[in-house]
Parts: structure tokens; sequence; C-alpha cells
């Protein structure tokens, strides 16, 4: 069952700003990863989602309505999480917390303290001396509070320290247990690839991959790296792959006596065969991540905790 969709949606703001013919599908207890960098045009989708701005052309839905003309009705069971957070300055923590509680109907209060207990949540002073983190958490609480089915979470990780990066990981992780459908956008390959099942990249305001996570994960092709250790035997394997075509080789380093090669995981026995007649120093797979798959579509740097610059 499709719980949300985009189809379509374009939103120019002029000067190739905004989004463009965008189009995917988040199914029911799904987790799905929106990935892109800083303004691809991710929470210009998500705000038509939540129904906050008119497509210019095509349409949003959330389990069946059009999110522009059913606003406050697919809101009722979302959960949605902005990017950037503005609350009511002049409250306490607490006294916003026991407002969306009225806001929304809810007398029993045990999900919103799981919620307070599970991000570390002190609500007791006022918020406009509250720190960003702290602020961050409020606004956790106050989205999931009511226990929505529905997950919208627009960089949600963003502003929250390490730590609590991974409760919010951790989080994620026990709501799809739960059965929970999530649209997550990032920058952030990590969270992604931890959470996620299925991922579109957004460029430019454009989708330009759209696959499955476990896909990749598991990918049939593995790459790996043999070195030998005598320069007259790396020679001699050199020139029988090139007579015999046993094995694919994609890189020759001849200073290192190293060759890469791919295979099918199904040609595995025959690269240990094949190897096995040779003096080699190692040989090592090397691990194809998620990242590298993303980082074909970006000209940019990654720095080492995973964002794109
Ligand atoms: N209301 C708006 N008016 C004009 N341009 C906008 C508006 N909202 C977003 N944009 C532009 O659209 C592009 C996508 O922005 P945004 O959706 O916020 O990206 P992201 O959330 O991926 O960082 C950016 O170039 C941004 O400057
Ligand atoms: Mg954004």
């Amino acid at each position: 069952m499709t719980v949300l969709k985009v189809e379509h949606l374009t939103k120019d703001y002029g000067h190739n700003r905004g989004v463009f013919d965008v189009s995917f599908s988040v199914e029911k207890g799904e987790v799905y990863g929106f990935l892109g960098p800083n303004g691809a045009g991710k929470t210009t989708t998500i705000r038509h989602i939540m129904g906050f701005s008119k497509p210019q052309e095509g349409h949003t839905y959330v389990n069946g309505l059009d999110s522009w003309t059913n606003t406050s009705e697919i809101q009722k069971n979302l959960g949605y999480l902005p990017g950037e957070i503005a609350l009511p300055e002049s409250l306490t923590g607490t006294q916003f917390i026991e407002m969306m509680a009225k806001l929304r109907g809810i007398k029993d209060m045990s999900r919103t303290n799981y919620l307070i207990e599970k991000f570390e949540l002190d609500p007791s002073g006022v918020m406009k001396r509250m720190s960003l983190g702290t602020k961050r958490k409020l606004a956790i609480v106050t989205a999931f509070m009511h226990d929505p089915e529905v997950l919208v979470l627009d960089e949600p990780t963003s502003g929250l320290d390490p730590i609590m990066q991974n409760t919010f990981i951790e989080f994620i992780k026990e709501e799809k247990q739960r059965g929970k459908t999530i649209l997550l956008s990032s920058h952030i390959f990590s969270e992604i690839d931890a959470t996620c099942d299925r991922i579109s990249i957004i460029k430019d305001g454009v989708i330009i991959s759209t696959f499955v996570a476990n896909e990749l994960r598991h990918n049939e092709r593995k790459t790996f790296k043999i070195e030998f250790n005598i320069k007259e035997e790396f020679k001699n394997f050199l020139e029988e792959m090139e007579k015999t075509k046993k094995l694919n080789i994609t890189l020759v380093k001849q200073h290192k006596n190293q060759v890469k090669i791919e295979i099918n995981d199904a040609d595995i026995n025959n690269l240990f065969d094949v190897v096995s007649d040779y003096d080699l120093k190692f040989i090592s797979e090397i691990k194809f991540t998620l990242e590298d798959y993303f980082m074909k579509f970006y000209d940019r740097n990654i720095d080492s905790q995973g964002v794109i610059k």
C-alpha cells in the first residue's frame, strides 16, 4: 500500500532553483531515504507533502489524499519534524508539551514520557534560554507524542550531538520495527545507509537515482586487491591473464606488484584457483559501500563524517 506519493511535482523558483518533475512513493512500513546536498530541493518537496505549499505542477498524496486540498486531514496521523523549528519562545518546554497534548487530544502521556526519557530532554526551562540541541529534542518529542503512523523527517539529526544522533537513528529503527512508514531527508550518508530500505538521490531539484538499498549492499560484483611477493611472478600472472582472460583486471600497479580484479560472486572459486599458483603477499576484498555509489553522482568531497560538502 502506498502511503506517500509525489507525482511529477514541480515548483520553479527561477534561476534553476526549486524542484522539477519529482516523483517517488513510499510504501507502508518502509523507511525511504531522500538524500541530497544543501539546496537540492529536499525541504521544498517535503513542504509540499505536508500541504504547506501548492504545487505548480503535479500532486502529492498522503494515504491517497491530495496534500494541498486535505491539509488538516493528512496531518492527523502524521508526525512532521521540520528542518528549521520555530517554537513559542516565552513558554517553558513543559508548558509547550502540555499545550501540544491538549491540541492533539492526548490524555495518556506514557508515549510522551517515553520520548522525553529516550531523548534525555529536560523541558523545565523557558524556550528562549534553551540550547539548540534541547529545542530539537523538544521538537522531536512534540512531533511524535501522538504516536503517528507516518513520520516525515527533514534532516532530523541536524543540531543534535553525536550521541543524540545515534539515539535518533535507534528511534527510527524502533519505529520501523513497529511498522511505521518513514520519509527521512538527509545530506549524511551514514544515517541513510543505517536505516533506509529505498533511497532517492536529489540534485539541483531533480531526482537522479532511485534504488533499493539492499541491492547495493549485497552487490554481486566484488573487487579484490592482490599483491604478489615476487616481481617475476607478478609479470607471469599478468601474462597468463592476458592470454587466458581468466580474471578481469581493472587496475595494475606495476611498482607495487598489485592488481585489482573484479569478479562476480559466483566466480570466487575460479579466483582462488588461479591465484593459488602464485606466491601472494595478500589478497583482500575492497568493500563497495553505498557511499561509493553516491559519490558517482557528486563531483564533491565527503568529509570524515560522511557529510557531502
Ligand atoms: N520560498 C522560496 N523562494 C525562492 N527560492 C526558494 C524557496 N524555497 C527554496 N528555494 C530555493 O530552492 C532550492 C531548494 O531549496 P530546499 O528545498 O530548501 O533545499 P534542501 O532542503 O535540499 O537544502 C534552493 O536553491 C533554495 O534557495
Ligand atoms: Mg532543507
